[in-house]
């Protein structure tokens, strides 16, 4: 017997009917929107993700040589394949461009609930544009996708990396040293960078006013924080703009302003958030985003770019462990011949109900009525018609709903018209 590859999964029918509804749910609203579906390969050159974050990337990656020696990767996401696309197909096209995709990504990751080598995500890209608007509204869309998609308690963090940057410049850190701590603020470990500040020569004093504005949702108070920087200026009054937008134009009201967000992939710049499940524990992320700079590096022409990704696993745990009932796979017509002589017309009865868009099967192993009826449950069949001499004498068929049990004779003609799909 063989094994499923560590950290893959198979999905069953009724695992797949869920994640089919949830993927319709949310196409729908990516489209409302007003964005459009792309694709990518699931495989792209080693380089467009060395690019960014070097060579340290590989060990967290499918990456391999094919037979023409060519070194590629299997996709770890995909704003970099996007990207690439972009600037190599449609740097032309009107702006703002707004494209969405679902894609399964590849992480040589250490599998958990939540955490697979194989997952699926479903993302987008706002190209041309940086308004506080445009990214408000890239905001909203990614948490009332969630919402729509049935999540009861999910939480939004909003940050800005550019003003993480300059925190850490008031308090004179080299690079080396907001490498160090980044990990840290990460995850919260508030108490552990308070030492490493302190470490670092930092004053006890400065370093709880730098812990302080990290920890702190109040915009005004970051604000006098950084009052001599520029460059924070500018940015915390565009996240105002934002939140403003969020709160009044989007009813986006919970949701939480944290400088301590850090996102873990290199390419990003400024506004930065995340939406977390706090129902999920460890894994509670189910949406990260925000805006990068790659295009230029891909070679193309500069211009805005932001973005979101939602873990698509993540989101159906987080509903099932809400306990969201989603609708059951069904079947509307289960279709039985009682003998071998009535199955050319029943097989005559399941084309025509077919044709008509109505989904029906038929018994295919010549079961008895007993076992018929528990498969027909089995597949959550909504009618189930027996065909029998003495029914087919009148042109009739017996038809038993399985909700409530009834039965009754009707003519076959005017069971398929009852039925017909408008
Ligand atoms: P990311 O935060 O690396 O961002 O991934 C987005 C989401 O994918 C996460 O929040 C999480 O729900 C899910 N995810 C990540 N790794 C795994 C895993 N091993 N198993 C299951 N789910 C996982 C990005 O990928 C960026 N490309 C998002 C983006 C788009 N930024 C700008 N545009």
């Amino acid at each position: 017997m063989y094994k499923i590859p560590r950290g893959t999964r198979d999905f069953s029918p009724e695992e797949m009917e869920k994640r089919r509804y949830v993927e319709k749910c949310m196409r729908s609203i990516f489209k409302t929107f007003g964005y459009r579906e792309i694709q990518t390969p699931m495989f792209e050159t080693l380089e467009i993700f060395t690019a960014k974050s070097g060579d340290a990337i590989i060990d967290e990656i499918y990456s391999f040589s094919d037979k023409g020696g060519r070194n590629l990767a299997l996709r770890p996401e995909l704003t970099a394949p996007v990207m690439r696309f972009y600037v190599d197909k449609m740097q032309m096209e009107s702006k703002p461009l707004k494209l969405f995709y679902f894609g399964n990504c590849f992480r040589y990751d250490r599998p958990q609930k939540g955490r697979y080598r194989e997952f699926k995500q479903a993302g987008c890209e706002l190209i041309g544009t940086d308004t506080p608007e445009a990214h408000a509204e890239l905001i909203a869309m990614a948490y009332t996708i969630l919402e729509k998609v049935g999540l009861k308690n999910i939480k939004l963090n909003i940050g800005n990396l550019k003003v993480l940057s300059s925190m850490f410049d008031m308090l004179n850190l080299p690079k080396d040293k907001q490498k160090y701590l980044v990990p840290l603020i990460d995850k919260s470990k508030f108490a552990e960078v308070l030492i490493a500040l302190q470490d670092f020569g930092v004053k006890k004093g400065d370093a709880d006013d730098f812990l302080e504005i990290l920890q702190t949702s109040d915009i005004k108070k970051i604000s006098r924080y950084l009052k001599l920087d520029e460059t924070s200026q500018k940015e915390i009054s565009n996240l105002e703009k934002i939140v403003d937008f969020l709160e009044n134009s989007f009813n986006v009201k919970n949701y939480k302003i944290k400088m301590s967000i850090v996102r873990g992939l290199d390419y990003y710049k400024g506004i930065v958030f995340e939406i977390e499940a706090p129902i999920l524990g460890a894994e509670k992320q189910l949406c990260g985003g925000g805006t990068y700079e790659l295009i230029q590096l891909f070679g193309g022409r500069e211009s805005p770019t932001v973005g979101f990704a939602i873990g698509f696993d993540r989101t159906i745990i987080a509903l099932e462990t809400e306990e969201y009932q989603f609708p059951l796979p069904k079947i509307e017509v289960y279709v039985i011949p009682v003998n071998d002589d009535m199955m050319s017309k029943a097989l005559e009865i399941v084309q025509k109900l077919r044709e008509q868009k109505i989904s029906t099967d038929l018994d295919l192993l010549k079961r008895g009525m007993g076992k018929n009826m528990k498969y027909a449950s089995s597949i959550n069949a909504e009618k189930v018609i027996i065909i029998g001499p003495k029914e087919l004498e009148h042109d009739s068929i017996t038809v038993r709903d399985m909700k409530s049990g009834d039965q009754k004779l009707v003519k076959i003609n005017d069971f398929l018209l009852i039925n017909q799909k408008v």
